[in-house]
C-alpha cells in the first residue's frame, strides 16, 4: 500500500516536472481537419531551397474559432491552423494532390502554450496520428513564426 502510494506520488512528480520544463508542449493531432473550411492554398516549386521539406501543395485549413483571429489579429483558446503538405503528382498536363507529407498544426491554447505566445506548434509526418515532431523542432516553428507577433503569430491574413 505505502509502496503503491509512493510510485503514484512519484509519477506525478514526474509528469509536473515535465509540464513545467516543457517550453513548447506537444500539440494533439488535428482530427478530421479536412471538413474544415480552406483558408488558402499554395505550392512550393523545385526553384525553392527548401524544397524537400517544404516542396508541394500546402492547404491551410482553420477551425472555426480560428476566424475571428484572422479577422482581428487575436486568436481565441481552441483556434487551430493547419499547414497540410501534400506532393504533387503530374499527369496528362495536369497537377494533382500526390502522398500526404505532413500536416503541421498551430493550436491557440494561451494557459497550455503560455511559453510559445499562446501557440502550440507540432508536425505530424505522412499519415502519422500520434507522435509529433521533437522539442527542437517545434521551437524552431515559434522561433519563425515570432516575426509575425503582431498578428498573433499568424502569417495569412483573410481574402475576401
Ligand atoms: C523559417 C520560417 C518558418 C518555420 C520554421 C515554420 N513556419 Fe509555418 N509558416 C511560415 C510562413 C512564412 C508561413 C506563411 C506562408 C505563406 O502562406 O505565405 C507559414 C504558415 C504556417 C501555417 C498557416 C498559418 C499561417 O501562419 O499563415 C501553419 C499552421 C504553420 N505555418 C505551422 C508551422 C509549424 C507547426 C512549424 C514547425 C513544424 C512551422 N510552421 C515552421 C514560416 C515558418
Amino acid at each position: 500500500m505505502a509502496a503503491t502510494f509512493l510510485i503514484i506520488a512519484g509519477l506525478m512528480v514526474a509528469v509536473r516536472v515535465v509540464t513545467a520544463d516543457d517550453t513548447s508542449a506537444a500539440v494533439p493531432f488535428p482530427v478530421e481537419f479536412r471538413k474544415w473550411a480552406v483558408l488558402r492554398s499554395l505550392v512550393v516549386g523545385p526553384e525553392s531551397k527548401n524544397f524537400t521539406i517544404n516542396g508541394g501543395f500546402h492547404h491551410y485549413y482553420e477551425k472555426e474559432k480560428a476566424v475571428e483571429g484572422l479577422h482581428t489579429g487575436h486568436f481565441p483558446d481552441g483556434a487551430v491552423v493547419v499547414d497540410e503538405r501534400l506532393e504533387i503528382r503530374q499527369e496528362g498536363g495536369g497537377i494533382f494532390e500526390g502522398p500526404r507529407k505532413s500536416v503541421a498544426v498551430m493550436h491557440k491554447d494561451a494557459t497550455r502554450y503560455a511559453n510559445t505566445g499562446g501557440w502550440g506548434f507540432d508536425v505530424y509526418a505522412g499519415e502519422e496520428r500520434t507522435q509529433g515532431a521533437s522539442g527542437g523542432v517545434r521551437a524552431a516553428c515559434f522561433s519563425c513564426h515570432s516575426k509575425s507577433k503582431e498578428r498573433d503569430f499568424v502569417f495569412s491574413e483573410f481574402r475576401k
